[in-house]
């Protein structure tokens, strides 16, 4: 019998096959940043490395939470991950933010602006998809939207100096919106 959780967002409008798409595209790219935010953390070296390495972990942490968010819905939603770790990694909705060839800083931050600004597009696309027609899938995707926009502007305050209204979360990876879809 089919699930009732995918008959009703299928008669409001939803295609699975396409929504599941999105989803493990997505949770593929927060483990890879998951990985590279870890090589980029650690190369933050130095004074000026210091003063961001701690905002590093904030979003490290965050995005690894939304992997983790994530898994849970694709499989209501009657999917899987793939059995292949290469493949899954092959298939991120985001190119991998890898440790630039000169490791400065402000090569360092690029890479993380640049790998935020995919994850509110790719965000944004699946509240887009699924408003009004899957609130279970919606409210998790704008959950994890509001983490990746704070995301966005905290490495391009520390890029620009323009103000971003960051002030440190109370714990690291706190994930203030996506806490409430973690289990653990
Ligand atoms: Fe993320
Ligand atoms: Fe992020």
């Amino acid at each position: 019998m089919p699930r009732r959780n995918i008959e009703v967002i299928e008669a409001a409008g939803i295609n699975v096959k396409k929504l599941l798409d999105m989803l493990v595209r997505a949770a593929a790219a927060e483990f890879v940043t998951y990985y590279y935010y870890t090589l980029l953390r650690n190369h933050a070296a130095g004074m000026e490395g210091e003063a961001i390495k701690e905002i590093v972990e904030d979003a490290r942490i965050e995005d690894r939470n939304h992997f983790e968010a994530l898994v849970p819905r694709i499989y209501e939603l009657g999917g899987s991950l793939p059995n292949n770790l290469v493949e899954f990694i092959r298939i991120a909705s985001c190119p991998e933010p890898k440790l630039p060839e000169n490791p400065t800083i402000k090569n360092i931050l690029e890479v993380l602006l640049e790998a935020e600004r995919c994850a509110v597009s790719v965000y944004s696309e699946i509240c887009r998809y699924t408003h009004g027609k899957d609130p279970r899938t919606y409210d998790l995707s704008l959950a994890i939207l509001h983490e990746e926009v704070e995301h966005e502007a905290w490495f391009e305050e520390l890029l620009t100096g323009r103000p971003s209204g960051h002030f440190r979360r109370k714990t690291p990876g706190e994930s203030p919106y996506v806490s409430k879809f973690l289990r653990t």
